[in-house]
């Protein structure tokens, strides 16, 4: 959700401001681009050298710049025009009192009154303030303001007394900035669940049959899916990739996990895309101890797994149910038999004949086609951005 999102970080004069490079750090490797402003007493906690290296921006403060004889002007209307979202950690009980009353005495101020993007807010404060009724009635003004507050937590003060008023922690103040930029997305409210990798089904304890693929089909759909506000949940195979915390991944081995666990979670689902390699055969008996070399020859003999998406297909009441194909020969019509023996609503046909398609790279080449037969070929892209058509074809397609 942060890939690419403009932040503009406006940091308070508070302790909690020294865990602000952690909280650009953290942003930095979400993908977004942070600038910085602070308030004057914030850099007696924070260096603001510490924040330029990681932000890879001048970290600024006030209203001129005095470079070289030069007089420059730091043009806050244009900072606050950039952001995508302006986040305010820590916001100190004198700078919220400030931001309610439409007071703009510093850079800060003056890039909140100028910011057209959504503002939120982490206050941090001892208990007392946080707990003061100027404090709740000015925090309730910029709720009313449409501003987000990032609740504080409770724990040990700077002051060394215990209660509520700490700076919620970096990591958390991420989550709320994703959730809410995820929120009033197109598929906010919409459960998606996503099969993906391959399946190993157990010979003995220590060999399995497996096959090639990596699962990075199946994860840049469920990131698809995030970008645009869905609740995900992943069931993957084997695979070495992970999952943003933010989507519900569950890990399973065989088919028959997979299935359990697909069928388990179906009710609640809205859209369900099968982008999993599953074995269509299991060994029939799994052996308890690992198997000897006797004899020049082994015999196997395989029994049929269930076939997942066909199960959920035929189990369908509202859900938007997708396949894949994987062809190598007469794909059009292989892939819209599939599409109506499996009772799909769609299948997304892959040529293994097209290069750069398949297993393991990252790109692929697809053709959607609905139950109607409306067939729409994409170009070879890299995985994510098939992810994304995928989901613009299914989203298009979705009862409003
Ligand atoms: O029939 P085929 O294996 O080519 O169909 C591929 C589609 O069916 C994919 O969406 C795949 O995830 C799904 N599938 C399944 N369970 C199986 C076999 C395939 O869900 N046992």
């Amino acid at each position: 959700m942060l890939s690419s999102k403009r932040i503009l970080l406006g940091i308070t004069g508070g302790i909690a401001a020294y865990k602000t490079t952690f909280l650009t750090r953290l942003l930095i490797k979400a993908g977004a681009e942070v600038r910085i402003v602070m308030t004057e007493s914030a850099g007696d906690f924070v260096s603001p050298l510490t924040l330029a290296t990681l932000s890879k921006h001048e970290v600024l403060h006030s209203f001129v710049r005095e470079e070289e004889g030069l007089t420059d002007w730091n043009n806050h209307v244009e900072l606050g025009l950039w952001a995508d979202l302006m986040l305010i950690a820590p916001a100190t009980a004198n700078t919220l009192s400030k931001m309610a009353s439409g007071t703009c005495d510093n850079l800060l101020l003056a890039c909140y009154m100028s910011a057209k993007c959504p503002v939120l807010i982490a206050p941090a404060m001892d208990l007392d303030m946080y707990r003061h009724p100027a404090t709740r009635k000015t925090l309730d003004t910029l709720e009313e303001y449409g501003h987000g507050i990032i609740p504080a937590g409770e724990g040990e003060l700077a002051s060394g007394l215990h209660g509520e008023g700490r700076m919620a922690e970096p990591e958390d103040i991420v989550a709320y900035m994703e959730n809410y930029l995820r929120a009033g997305q197109p598929l906010t409210g919409m459960n998606i669940l996503i099969t993906a990798g391959p399946t190993h089904e157990a010979i003995d304890p220590v060999r399995f049959i497996g096959n090639h693929s990596t699962g990075k089909m199946g994860f840049a759909l469920a990131e698809a899916a995030l970008e645009l506000g869905a609740s995900v949940t992943l069931i993957s195979g084997p695979t070495h990739l992970q999952a943003d915390p933010s989507v519900r991944l569950i890990r399973v081995t065989s088919a028959l996990e997979m299935y359990t666990q697909a069928v388990n979670a179906f009710p609640e689902m809205d859209v369900v895309i099968g982008a999993a390699a599953v074995a269509d055969y299991r060994p029939e008996r799994q052996a308890r101890e690992k198997l000897k070399k006797e004899g020049e020859s082994l015999e196997l003999k395989l029994v049929r797994n269930p076939d997942i998406i066909q199960a959920l297909g035929e189990q369908k009441t509202t859900q938007y149910v997708v396949g894949f194909a994987l062809e190598t020969q007469n794909e059009l019509d292989f892939a819209k038999g599939k599409l109506q023996d499996k009772h799909l609503d769609a299948i997304v046909l892959n040529s293994l004949k097209d290069s750069g398609a398949g297993f393991g790279s990252d790109t692929n080449k697809v053709t959607f086609i609905d139950k109607n037969f409306t067939i729409t070929p994409f170009e070879l892209k890299t995985k994510a951005e098939v992810a994304r058509d995928i989901m613009h074809e299914i989203h298009k397609r979705l009862p409003k």
